[in-house]
Parts: structure tokens; C-alpha cells; sequence
């Protein structure tokens, strides 16, 4: 395979990421449980905000919702950064609406048409899942100490590499470019839009990313289902309000505001 010269080294991540001023330092592992879970822990033992966590592999990678994240070494990205923004923890989850538009922006340098984000985490090329973001967070009352902000991004992976499971909905920048890209400057790019969305995000909120947020989400207008826990609502969405809620029109005409759950598109 020829991306397996695309190495991860501590030196190479330090060297790449350190001219950006969110990244204040990287703790690079070739094999680890789950990067979300060691920058929780780097972060309670008072780690600052922008030292981040890569890792090659992951034993233990965490989707949302208890799944299972699948980590191959070799050929993908596993990042957590630490965040400790001044803000409640209602906005929390925000901060995966913002990842997400950075992730949106760097993979619409690799492939300018087809790349959305389907709401709140996840980021699709051509209708097919290439990155999840997972956020976690440490609140105290009335304010967030720290945030984990976990990106999983599928680089190299060949549809073949995915689990029976997901080789139908999944794909990785190298299916979808046709060309295996270099991880280091993937990460680099990457954490250049973080940086940019992070300081955004800091000054307005949701609000200063909506209209980019908007620009790469297909899914105004179209009828989904919410299923969250055991419960499910159906709806049309008329859009995405200044928190980063997706607002639902029902069929009784009454307007939801949806801020959690998974969506699905219906009547594809
Ligand atoms: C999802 O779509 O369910 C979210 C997946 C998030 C996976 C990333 S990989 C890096 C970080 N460490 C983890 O254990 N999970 C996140």
C-alpha cells in the first residue's frame, strides 16, 4: 500500500501542526484505546486548551451512541483536541456543528462537489459517510471546564478495509479522489479550519457559522424522521436556528426544535 509511507511520527505532527495558533502541543500515540478517552484524561489532569491527541490505531475508538469506531492503523485520522472556551454547557454542542463545517470546508478542497454535512455530526461525500465527530464534555455548575473534541477522518481506507456493516454508507478521501493522500498534510489543513471556525465560534456562537453551516448541509426542505432514544418524530426542515437547532415543521404545522437525536433523511 503505497499511503503506508504516509507515517504518523511525533516529530512529523509537531513539525506540521506547529505554526497553528490553536495547537499549543501534540500527544502522539502509534496505538491507543481511544483518543477521545486520553485527552478526557489529559484534561482532568489540567492539560491546556489546544494540546491534542493522535493517535495511528485506536483499540477502543468511540462512536456516538456507544458504537464502535473503526480505527485501522496506517491509513486514517484519530484527533481529540482539548477545548476550554468561556461558555455554558448548553452550547456545548455547537462545537460538533462548527467541526463540522471546518471538516466540510477541508474535504471541498479534495473533492468540491458532493461534500455535506448531515446533522449534527457526521460528514458525507457523495451521500456516503467519510468522518463522525465526537464531542465530550466536563461541566461544572453554569460552565464547561473542558470539551474533547474528537474528529475521525477516513483518508486512505479502500471500500474493502470497511466492516461488512459499513462498506455501504462509508467512504474515505482515497475511494472518493482516487488518489491516497498524505495524513500529515490532511491533519495540517484540518486544524487550519478548526482554528478558523474555533475563533468564530468563541466570538459569535452558532450564529457567525450558520450561513456556512447552511452552504453545506443538504437538508433544508426535506421530510426526516428523529429518532432519539426510543422515541421518533417526523417533520420537514425550514432550517437551523441561531443555537444550531434544527427546526422542523410537523404535520399538524406546529415547528419543532430539535437538539438532539439522529436524523434520517425519508423518501431516498
Ligand atoms: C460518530 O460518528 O459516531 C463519531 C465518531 C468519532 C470517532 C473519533 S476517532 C477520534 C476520536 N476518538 C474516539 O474514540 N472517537 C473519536
Amino acid at each position: 500500500m503505497e499511503e503506508r509511507a504516509f507515517v504518523f511520527t511525533q516529530q512529523g505532527l509537531s513539525d506540521s501542526l506547529k505554526r497553528n495558533p490553536l495547537v499549543a502541543c501534540v500527544h502522539y500515540f502509534p496505538e491507543i484505546g481511544s483518543t477521545n478517552r486520553q485527552a478526557f484524561r489529559l484534561a482532568l489532569d489540567g492539560a491546556r486548551e489546544g494540546e491534542i491527541v493522535v493517535a495511528d490505531a485506536q483499540t477502543r475508538g468511540k462512536g456516538r451512541l456507544n458504537r464502535v469506531w473503526q480505527s485501522p492503523p496506517g491509513v486514517n485520522l484519530y484527533v481529540s483536541a482539548i477545548l476550554r472556551p468561556r461558555i455554558e454547557p448548553a452550547t456545548a454542542p455547537q462545537i460538533t456543528l462548527m467541526a463540522g463545517v471546518a471538516v466540510a470546508e477541508l474535504l471541498s478542497g479534495y473533492c468540491p462537489d458532493g461534500v455535506s454535512i448531515k446533522w449534527p455530526n457526521d460528514v458525507l461525500i457523495r451521500g456516503r459517510k467519510a468522518c463522525g465527530i465526537l464531542t465530550e464534555m466536563k461541566a461544572s455548575t453554569g460552565a464547561v471546564d473542558f470539551i474533547i473534541l474528537g474528529i475521525g477522518l477516513n483518508v486512505n481506507m479502500d471500500r474493502e478495509d470497511f466492516d461488512d456493516l459499513l462498506r455501504g454508507t462509508a467512504t474515505s478521501l482515497r475511494i472518493e479522489t482516487g488518489i491516497a493522500q498524505d495524513r500529515l498534510d490532511v491533519i495540517s489543513r484540518l486544524f487550519g479550519f478548526i482554528e478558523k471556525w474555533y475563533r468564530v465560534f468563541v466570538q459569535t456562537g452558532f450564529a457567525g457559522m450558520r450561513d456556512a453551516w447552511l452552504a453545506h448541509a443538504d437538508i433544508l426542505g426535506r421530510p426526516i424522521r428523529v429518532v432519539d432514544r426510543d422515541a421518533s418524530q417526523d417533520g420537514v426542515v425550514t432550517g437551523i436556528d441561531a443555537d444550531g437547532a434544527i427546526l422542523m415543521r410537523q404535520e399538524n404545522g406546529s415547528v419543532q426544535r430539535v437538539i438532539a437525536g439522529d436524523v434520517h433523511l425519508l423518501g431516498r
